[in-house]
């Protein structure tokens, strides 16, 4: 503790702080030193630093507050709105698809014809390297977080997690509910969930208490709710309209979704904790999360069940074809398998049994111990 602090809030006002707090932020454009001090002053006075922020704001100074907004846009949507109306103010397309699309093309990830290249470089301007950075550390947050995948077909990006939009409007359009057991869709995912969590798994007795993450249009789930009809079901899925969806259709009580948590579940309160589908699309640190969360709410005796594709199941010819593949594409970081092993090393691992849609190698179900 410094001598200032150690005398106590009876001193006069922290001058010298004050004065720290306040930067000089000139006409514009900022300074590389006044970028620097105002980053710096986010860590040591937020409420100062939201000030100087609220600031360029009020004078429209975009550009300059572009890449401030950056550092809080990928965990806060409000930011994340803010982010997208200054890319707007600026000329820059607020479509986060485009901007995707200028990402990859950016980043030399894709390749795209002359016209779209033309017509897309006329909008922004990424020469400025701070906007740049901003833009894509901003964007691959996004991308990470939502899943926004290139579409090789339609030369577009695709956001696929938010297909709930386009799944929920044509039911809702139709007249006719989203679920259509009988479709191919549901009949592949069903009849995987019935060989791989048979009844007979569920050795004390059938799930009543189950959470399930990425229920989506609920391909597994309908393997759970038809066969045991659970008393307590929680969905955790990001998209928000297959989410409301899937209350309507099926009763699941959807959860805030926040992408890595299972918040609002008790600790080992779940006879089945699964998912589906889900995690080959799941950045590492959030996977991650998921799986302790997943430790944390399954009972003792529960299970806990997901598919996976592990970074052994993957090879450099694998991943080429997949970046052919609009839909695999979106398996972006895949993990080892020893750091499943190392999470679940206090569970029981069960066998897969013979006969399911995926890779034996990529399905895991655990039990957690009694004792
Ligand atoms: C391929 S679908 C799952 C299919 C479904 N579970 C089944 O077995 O038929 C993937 C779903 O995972 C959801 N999703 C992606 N990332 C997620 C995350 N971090 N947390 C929760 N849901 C997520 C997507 O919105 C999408 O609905």
């Amino acid at each position: 503790m410094t001598e200032e602090e150690s005398a106590g809030p009876s001193r006069p006002a922290v001058d010298k702080n004050a004065e720290a707090s306040v930067i000089d932020l000139g006409r514009g454009p900022l300074s590389s030193e006044t970028l620097t001090a105002l980053i710096a002053l986010r860590e040591t006075d937020r409420e100062a630093y939201d000030a100087h922020v609220l600031t360029l704001k009020s004078r429209n100074r975009w550009r300059d507050v572009l890449p401030l907004l950056a550092l809080d846009a990928p965990d806060s949507p409000d930011v994340m709105e803010i982010f997208v109306t200054a890319l707007q103010k600026l000329g820059i397309p607020g479509n986060l698809d485009e901007l995707s699309l200028l990402r990859l093309y950016n980043s030399g990830h894709i390749r795209l014809p002359a016209s779209t290249q033309a017509s897309l470089g006329d909008k922004v301007d990424l020469q400025e390297q701070s906007v740049q950075l901003a833009v894509l550390k901003t964007l691959f947050a996004f991308e990470m977080s939502r899943g926004t995948f290139f579409h090789l077909p339609t030369k577009n990006t695709a956001t696929f997690f938010l297909r709930g939009k386009t799944d929920v409007l044509r039911a809702v359009r139709s007249g006719k509910p989203m679920i259509d057991a009988e479709s191919p869709r549901y009949r592949e995912a069903r009849t995987h969930m019935d060989i791989v969590l048979p009844d007979s798994i569920f050795i004390d007795g059938p799930p009543k208490r189950v959470c399930e993450i990425g229920a989506a249009w609920g391909g597994s789930t309908l393997s759970i709710t038809d066969r045991f009809a659970p008393e307590e079901f929680y969905n955790f899925e990001i998209d928000p309209d297959l989410a409301r969806q899937m209350e309507i259709e099926l009763g699941l009580k959807s959860l805030p979704c926040d992408g890595e948590t299972l918040t609002g579940v008790a600790d080992g309160s779940m006879d089945l904790v699964f998912s589906s589908g889900v995690f080959y699309f799941v950045p590492p640190m959030k996977l991650v999360s998921y799986f302790n969360e997943m430790i944390r709410v399954c009972r003792p005796g529960g299970l806990v069940y997901f598919n996976l594709l592990t970074a052994e199941l993957l090879s450099p010819r694998r991943l080429g074809v997949m970046i052919k593949d609009a839909g695999l594409r979106r398996v972006f970081a895949p993990i080892p398998r020893s750091w499943v092993d190392e999470m679940f090393a206090d569970f029981e691992r069960l066998p897969i049994p013979e006969g399911t849609a995926f890779n034996p190698e990529g399905e895991f179900i655990f039990r957690k111990p009694k004792a």
